[in-house]
């Protein structure tokens, strides 16, 4: 045997055993005649002993030790003298009677602890050591228990895993695709699936009934914190159901990976919001709920008394930030700041405090303080709250609103990572339009069925069109979404017409599902949750990189192993590609 125990695995019981332990130098002290290294694996630290008098050519020996060393320990389990009861193998030590150095290291480039001082590059191009550091490798630990916890539930309720290829077609989700050359179909390629979506209907077609994979996903898109250009999804399709069917089972993996994960109980139902609602009551599709601030529409009150920013407005709009009134003027201008930056673009704010000295706004001269008083009740104020209100083109203003919200929810410590409010955005429009081209976008997936109560306004009125298509959000992060699909030939066909595709294109591109339609397909419908997404919300943190052992950084690269690369001029003749550059 290599060695008999792990780092973490000894107690005070094993006094007197005598034991063979590998591992990684944590470090090393070196107290003149005694010596003591940390050896580390991925189940603990076990602190080994030398001394002089004990072994002088071992106690010599430890002390060449450096920093990553790979070693192996045996010697005799003995109770510490002095213990260190923050870890579990704090009562003991390891009399060390041989040593073997397995593989000597080099200097890491960052320490090895939980506060590192390697920068974000740096940590990255070295990964693999970045992933020895305790707190980075929970992370995989949540995600692995949370993967497994997965497959339990959807196991039990009769789902089966179907790997579905990673090499077609394009799938439209909104993202452009990652291609790939054919070396035996010169001139054509695949393409990496932005989602499963197109298989998991099929399967369905063929009468799988229940289906799901966690499956890696591919989407050229650009990146921020919650996004990486290949990601994992829980992927789910189930076939004979409605909208509130999949809601529920979905609600129900929720719940338990809540309860087996992080040991959280939901007894009642999440919250449901309509999409009209969440717009306009949060400026945006998925609001964080873990605080309130929701908006509060003013145009009656505050337009018509002669301040030209509320009068010439579509809407004006605002959010009680309750115990603010107390803010300094530098506090309330950083605000405006904030709004005023390009990423938001909006001109002001407008504030109302309601201090000890009563009302005061920053535009008194327009209006009395009765009217005052009335902004105030309908917003709900009380003494010391401070009523931010915005105002310009509806959309923007509330997108805008939104941000501040946001930021107000941060500044005031209203965003606890572990207070967890989830929700289901449902009722979301079949289509939105492009503002430039004046094209319609399906919101969802082109695969998303109108609700049977509008499908006879698709092709007249297609902005008026609602889905069955739904969102879960947890804290204001899109966890999933899903929709009940289009299953009938004719009505995926008119979809295809209102997205602008010729019937060519629709079956150029789609015609495989097209005739699946004519063979008998069910009803049907699912969802898809960013798994890394998911698990990043149960660890606490925004950053999906933590949760993903190899990510890519913000211009897509994976610096580690540097990819992308160049082909050489060979591999690119072999594909049919002509060299660039
Ligand atoms: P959708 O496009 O909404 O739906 O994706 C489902 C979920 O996947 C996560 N996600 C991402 N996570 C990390 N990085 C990304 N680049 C990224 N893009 C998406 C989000 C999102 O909610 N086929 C449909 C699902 C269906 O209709 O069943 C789909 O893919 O958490």
């Amino acid at each position: 045997m290599y060695r008999t125990h792990t780092c973490g695995e000894l107690r005070l019981t094993d006094a007197g055993k005598t034991v063979t332990l590998a591992g990684w130098v944590q470090r090393t002290r070196d107290l003149g005649g005694l010596t003591f290294v940390d050896l580390r694996d991925r189940y603990g630290i076990t602190q080994l002993s030398f001394n002089v008098e004990r072994d002088k050519a071992l106690c010599d020996q430890a002390n060449t030790l450096g920093r990553e060393y790979v070693i192996l320990a045996t010697g005799t389990v003995k109770e510490r003298e002095s213990k260190n009861l923050q870890i579990p193998t704090g009562e003991i030590e390891l009399i060390v009677t041989g040593l073997k150095v397995l593989n000597a290291a080099k200097t890491p480039p960052f320490t090895m602890e939980e506060e590192t001082d390697g920068g974000d590059d740096l940590r990255m191009r070295y990964r693999y050591l970045d992933l020895r550091r305790a707190n980075i490798r929970k992370n995989f630990e949540l995600r692995h228990r949370m993967a497994i916890e997965t497959r339990n539930y959807l196991s039990a309720h009769h789902f089966l895993e179907v790997e579905t290829p990673v090499l077609i077609k394009s799938t439209p989700e909104g993202a452009r695709d990652f291609v790939v050359p054919s070396r035996m179909n010169q001139g054509e390629f695949y393409a990496l699936p932005q989602s499963p979506q197109t298989f998991k209907q099929l399967l369905m077609v063929a009468g799988f009934d229940r289906y799901f994979q966690v499956v890696k996903c591919f989407r050229d898109e650009d990146l921020r914190a919650d996004r990486q250009p290949e990601f994992t999804q829980i992927d789910c399709e189930m076939a004979f159901v409605e909208q509130e069917d999949i809601l529920r089972m979905f609600e129900g993996l929720a719940k338990h990976l809540f309860k087996a994960v992080l040991d959280k109980e939901f007894s009642s139902p999440f919250p449901r919001m309509t999409f009209d609602e969440a717009m306009r009551d949060y400026g945006c599709d998925k609001p964080d709920l873990r605080f309130g601030m929701r908006f509060n529409e003013l145009n009656d009150l505050l337009q018509g008394k002669g301040f030209k920013v509320f009068d010439e407005a579509e809407l004006v709009v605002g959010i009680n930030a309750e115990g603010c009134a107390g803010w300094s003027r530098k506090q309330t201008d950083s605000l405006i700041d904030f709004v005023k930056r390009p990423q938001i673009g909006a001109t002001g704010i407008v504030f109302l405090k309601w201090t000890t000295e009563g009302l005061k706004s920053t535009v008194d001269k327009f209006f009395t303080p009765e009217q005052l008083k009335a902004w105030a009740v309908r917003c709900g104020m009380k003494e010391g709250d401070l009523l931010c209100i915005m105002a310009g083109k509806a959309d923007r203003t509330r997108k805008q609103l939104n941000e501040l919200r946001l930021h107000l929810g941060d500044l005031c410590d209203l965003r606890d990572p572990w207070a967890f409010s989830p929700l289901w955005v449902v009722d979301f429009p079949l289509l939105e339009q492009d503002e430039e081209s004046g094209r319609w976008h399906a919101m969802h997936h082109p695969f998303t069925a109108p609700k049977p109560e509008d499908a006879h306004k698709l092709e007249s009125d297609p902005g008026g069109v609602k889905a069955n298509a739904y969102d879960l959000v947890i804290n204001g992060t899109e966890i999933g979404g899903g929709s009940i699909r289009i299953h009938d030939r004719a009505m995926q066909e008119a979809m295809f017409r209102v997205l602008g595709f010729t019937d060519e294109e629709a079956r150029y591109k789609f015609g495989f599902l097209l005739d699946a339609f004519e063979y008998g397909a069910p009803p049907h419908g699912g969802a898809a949750f960013g798994f890394d997404r998911w698990v990043s919300l149960f660890g606490g943190r925004s950053d999906i990189r933590e949760f993903i052992a190899f990510p890519k950084n913000n211009a897509g690269r994976d610096t580690m192993i540097d990819a992308p690369s160049r082909l050489d001029a060979a591999q690119l003749a072999e594909l049919g590609i002509a060299s660039v550059g």
